[in-house]
């Protein structure tokens, strides 16, 4: 690795933790050494996700992931070790040691670069007389000239290489347009321009980097949009089309629409929050990019079927991340941009204001397919709705919407609760024996929470995070070998963690995972990360815990295979060695 231990920890005490991870979730709650907030990696409700400023460490007890600051920012900006370090480094205004390996980052920043310079090709097209048929269509759209440059509109030419042999000029090469999927290579040889004859849409990430492009042909023709592959800078199911402008919107919510055209129209006509989903239908990845920048979303998709569907798909993913979510449908017009052309944007503005909440639309969605004037359309309904309602936490929410299904196929209220409480009663027993039948299955509970990482003998690894956490705690005890060997650990994973580990305390450094970063992955210094957040240690015992943890490193269970529910109950009971509760 580039980066050197010290390095590292410098860069990781510049870049507080508990204030770089605030800037992405609100850490309220304190708890002992500890700030809370709800996890950006995986959906919950409650705050299991905390963050150690002491430690300089994050860790979720829910879903297991942690690490230092640079394994935040990657994980949540999406960025290798070195883009990471890089990204923290510019926070910080910390110069960056050379860095001489990462290709891939030279070639990353290579394709900012062409994506830009190509963007501003394309704009630079609509004032040739070649694109002066964009330009009519967009008047035909009516999308204003002032939209148009927000969005960073183009045209790209009708020609089979005029945009490659520009950015040749420009000094990039053909692997780097091919690389960005603005070429094809030619069958015999050679490349050629992959968009042509359209008007262009670039994509630009939440940081302001061209990462994509949309092309939309002029007029009829299919296919009526060509969009960019997924390329080391760009991938589609991460980003929403409009996103870098919606962000800085002050409306309180965000308005997710599908089609592009939609987007510009909706900004134009002042709804300065509006993102499209890029053809693709909502994926959790672009639903958690939206939990950065708002609470509340409205659902605008188009009013055919297929909108609706789409509609209902995207709803439990917005709704699983806590997102707060209404949905409109534009009465009279087949999309926002055509309702908005023809009714104005006060009419929007309406419609945006009394939309149903999630919940009515998926009522109503469900009584879709039957005939509530029939018994047998209003009992299979019944059923339906009875599970949307049961699965609501509020009671009070449950009455309300019971009634309402009641008077939609007038029935008594009370049958519906009925039905109700006997969903409710079926989901929550199916929950329980789900979560029984994981807690005891013991394989799993001995099994660390990070991908990739699987301990051979676990009764062994429950010693060996053992000592890997007493060194975290009490280093002094293994100066001069007194430590275990590490070629007596059984997991190769942790072994690694306590070499790594070794290597900093005998210079003299603190055991950081920043510092530690350098060495290990980021799966094992979430491991690390999981040992020393779950694990404390009391000094008092410590030189004792060592002996008992030496002793039980590298022995097999009695009979392979055998009753490992025993080495699971050792592992709890490990876990409080120096437990205050030891005293
Ligand atoms: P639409 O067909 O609704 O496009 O597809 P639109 O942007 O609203 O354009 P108009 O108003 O009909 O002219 C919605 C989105 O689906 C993706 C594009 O992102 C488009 O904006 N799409 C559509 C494709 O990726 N490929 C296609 O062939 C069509
Ligand atoms: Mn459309």
């Amino acid at each position: 690795m580039a980066f050197s231990a010290e390095f590292l920890q410098e860069l990781a005490e510049r870049n507080p933790i508990e204030e770089v991870v605030g800037e992405y979730v609100p850490l309220t709650k304190r708890s002992g050494q500890n700030l809370f907030g709800l996890c950006p990696f995986h959906s919950e409700k409650t705050p299991s996700f905390s963050v150690s400023p002491s430690r300089q460490i994050y860790h979720c007890f829910g879903c297991g992931k942690g690490g230092s600051v640079i394994n935040f920012i990657m994980e949540i900006e999406r960025l290798s070790f070195p883009e990471a370090v890089e990204f923290l480094a510019r926070r910080a205004g910390m110069p960056i040691p050379e860095q001489r390996d990462d290709p891939n980052r030279g070639m990353r920043a290579r394709l900012y670069e062409l994506n830009r310079a190509a963007a501003r090709f394309f704009y630079e097209q609509l004032s040739t007389p070649e694109g002066q048929a964009a330009a009519d269509y967009m008047r035909r759209r009516q999308i204003s000239r002032r939209v148009a440059t927000n969005f960073g509109l183009g045209y790209a030419p009708d020609g089979w290489e005029g945009l490659a042999r520009a950015m040749k000029g420009a000094g990039f090469t053909e692997r780097e347009l091919l690389a960005a999927g603005l070429a094809k290579s030619g069958k015999r040889g050679g490349i050629y321009d992959a968009f042509r004859g359209r008007l262009m849409f670039p994509v630009i990430d939440v940081r302001g980097n061209v990462v994509a492009f949309s092309g939309r042909v002029l007029g009829d023709g299919e296919p009526k949009y060509l969009n960019s592959p997924d390329t080391p800078v760009f991938s589609k199911s991460h980003n929403l089309f409009g996103l870098n402008l919606a962000k800085k919107s002050k409306a309180g919510y965000i308005i997710l629409v599908e089609g592009n055209i939609d987007v510009v129209s909706l900004h134009q006509a002042g709804f300065d929050s509006a993102v499209a989903s890029l053809g693709t239908s909502l994926t959790n990845e672009q639903a958690q990019l939206l939990t950065r920048y708002t609470k509340k979303v409205v659902l605008c998709y188009d009013a055919d079927n297929a909108g609706r569907k789409a509609a209902q798909r995207a709803i439990p993913i917005l709704d699983k991340l806590g997102l707060e979510i209404r949905v409109v449908t534009v009465p009279g017009a087949k999309d926002p941009d055509e309702f908005i052309k023809a009714s104005g944007p006060e009419a929007f503005r309406a419609l945006i204001e009394d939309s149903e909440n999630g919940m009515e639309y998926r009522l109503q969605a469900a009584a879709a397919p039957y005939d509530l004037a029939t018994d047998a359309g209003k009992v299979g309904y019944l059923k339906e709705a009875a599970g949307i309602i049961a699965a609501l936490p509020e009671p009070v929410a449950r009455e309300v919407y019971s009634m309402r299904v009641a008077e939609q196929c007038s029935v008594a209220a009370d049958a519906v609760r009925d039905a109700v409480n006997q969903a409710r009663r079926r989901k929550l027993s199916a929950a329980r024996k789900r979560r029984e039948s994981e807690d005891t299955r013991p394989e799993r509970a001995m099994q660390p929470a990070e991908k990739g990482i699987r301990f051979e003998n676990p009764a062994s690894a429950a010693a060996e995070e053992g000592v890997i956490a007493l060194l975290q705690a009490a280093p002094e005890l293994f100066m001069g070998g007194a430590g275990p060997k590490p070629e007596d650990f059984s997991s190769g994973e942790l072994r690694r963690i306590y070499e790594a580990m070794l290597a900093l305390a005998s210079r003299g450094m603190d055991v950081t995972a920043a510092a530690l970063g350098g060495e290990l992955t980021p799966q094992e210094i979430s491991l690390y990360t999981n040992i020393i957040q779950t694990r404390p240690v009391s000094a008092a015992r410590a030189a004792e815990a060592l002996a008992d943890y030496i002793h039980k490193i590298g022995r097999k269970p009695p009979d392979s295979g055998g009753d490992l529910r025993a080495y699971a109950a050792m592992k709890q009971q490990t876990k409080g060695y120096g437990g205050d509760s030891h005293g």
